[in-house]
């Protein structure tokens, strides 16, 4: 019997594992860049951290969150005792990254009261009980970062630039997105238009879904969310937050606007944009792929929560942040045409062409991987014949036979799997061939002064040699220890 993957999850494999892998190193650079350190928190949390912290009135909350016991609390679930739990025992996986990271930032006191600002950023699973499509999935992958102890607004327009710079970064086509954003207000000015958006959907409840009758009581504001297509055309003409706004908080957001403006940020205002989280104040926004994805558009968003960390219990410390979904990055990077990284080739396979001389071929095979060299070798035990159609299907471009008459001369041939050229190599020379071969420099720096690496500069310079190129004329990426790419 074969077990296949739960419904709406996918297994990373090879170059989507590979390309993950880019995406969170793009953001550790560009996130260092501005200030941000990694956080890891938990992938499941107490159920309260994202009950109270996400809203009892939001999808994610209502209908999606996974819930999880132990082993103890399951048995009492079974036994029909699910209200003797405990809420230590009320586990759920993390849906989203914020709720986790103030519960963090809280628990280990990161952000003392007017202290500095604690700059988080996370790259890992999320888990959504939702109905799978293209570009939903039950498990999926968010980049975020979390900005907690600033309330100036140009912190809001740092976060949107910084996650405007990651989408270029990634090689969107700024014309194949558009970056919406809204002020939601606060607890001085959003409790009356709250109030003013129930009131109209009052006037309107015979057109409106059953879910968003039961809104305009419990939650109006969610009902801009409302996939209905009818509710949506009704709240079209609900009230608009931009009136409502009282004067801090259209202070506040004049100011992100004009931060935004000055960095010629393109953005479309968009007073109906609440996003689908409770803990949101002032600034939100979403960047959205203009066509393509469907129902499914928005690649990342954020916003303020200025509430937040008193809802999880701790002081009064203003937050804000943003997460993008890593599959739908992918869908976008595709339909742009975006480079994603493959899976590299190896420089050389090492062959053996008789089992006598397997040791030594090993031996050469960690050699030149110990000095930066991708290497392949057969662990099959196949013959000559069956190691270079090997070779063939990694794509080497040499091979480096080690064969009992050569190595016995102190030699191995080394071919180019190419132009199937092939010439005697010595033993101690094949680093220096195969890297000429390949056309990488050889020594500790890369850049074509004649220190061989032997200086002592540390690395200071960049390059690794105390030359003053800057690394400059390395001009590639590093191979290794002694290797390097021309
Ligand atoms: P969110 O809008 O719920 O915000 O999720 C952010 C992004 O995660 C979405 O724009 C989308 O790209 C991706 N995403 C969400 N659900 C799914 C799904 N089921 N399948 C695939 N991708 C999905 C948050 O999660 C907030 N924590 C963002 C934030 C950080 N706000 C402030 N700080």
């Amino acid at each position: 019997m074969t077990i296949n993957k739960p419904k709406g999850t996918e297994d990373l494999i090879a170059a989507d594992a590979l390309t993950w892998n880019y995406l969170r190193d793009v953001a550790d650079d560009l996130f260092t860049v501005y200030g941000y350190q990694p956080v890891e928190t938990p992938m499941f949390e107490q159920a309260d951290v994202f009950v109270h912290g996400l809203g009892t009135g939001t999808d994610v909350v209502r209908k999606e969150m996974f819930t999880t016991l132990s082993p103890d609390a399951y048995a009492k679930v079974a036994a029909g005792e699910a209200d003797a739990l405990k809420a230590a025992q009320r586990l759920a996986l993390r849906p989203e990254g914020t709720a986790g990271v103030v519960r963090a930032a809280i628990e280990h006191s990161l952000v003392a009261q007017g202290g500095t600002p604690a700059k988080l950023w996370y790259a890992g699973p999320m888990f959504r009980a939702e109905r799978p499509q293209k570009g939903r999935l039950r498990e999926f992958h968010q980049i975020g970062v979390e900005c907690l102890g600033a309330e100036d607004p140009a912190a809001d327009a740092e976060v949107i630039i910084m996650f405007m710079r990651y989408v270029e970064a990634l090689g969107i086509d700024r014309s194949s997105i558009r970056l919406l954003i809204n002020s939601m207000g606060d607890d001085a000015c959003r409790p009356a238009y709250r109030d003013s958006v129930s009131a109209y959907m009052h006037e309107h409840l015979d057109e409106l879904c059953d879910e968003c009758k039961v809104r305009a009581d419990t939650n109006p504001l969610r009902a801009f969310d409302c996939k209905n297509e009818r509710c949506h055309e009704v709240m079209e003409g609900a009230p608009k937050i931009s009136d409502a706004l009282c004067d801090d908080c259209r202070a506040h957001y004049a100011k992100v606007k004009s931060y935004l403006d000055a960095q010629g940020i393109a953005y479309v205002e968009d007073p109906r944009l609440v996003r689908g989280l409770d803990y949101y104040t002032r600034t939100v926004f979403e960047v959205q792929v203009v066509d393509g994805l469907g129902a499914q558009n928005a690649i990342g968003g954020g916003g303020r929560y200025d509430k937040l960390f008193e809802t999880a219990g701790g002081k009064p410390t203003p937050g804000l942040g943003f997460a993008a979904g890593f599959e739908r990055l992918v869908l976008a990077m595709q339909a742009c045409g975006a480079t994603l990284p493959e899976p590299v080739r190896p420089d050389a396979y090492v062959a053996v062409a008789e089992p006598e001389v397997a040791g030594a071929a090993f031996a050469l095979t960690q050699e030149l991987r110990d000095n930066g060299f991708i290497v392949e070798a057969d662990r099959q035990g196949k013959s000559l014949k069956g190691q270079f159609k090997q070779a063939d299907k990694y794509a080497a471009p040499f091979i480096v036979v080690v064969g009992p008459d050569e190595l016995a001369a102190g030699k191995v041939k080394l071919r180019d799997m190419s132009s199937h050229d092939e010439r005697l190599v010595a033993l101690d020379d094949v680093t220096n061939a195969l890297a000429e071969a390949l056309g990488y420099s050889v020594g500790g720096c890369g850049c074509d002064c004649d220190c061989d690496g032997d200086c002592d500069c540390g690395d200071d310079c960049g390059c690794g040699c105390g030359c003053d190129c800057g690394g400059e004329k390395a001009g590639g990426e590093q191979v290794g220890g002694a290797a390097e790419k021309a």
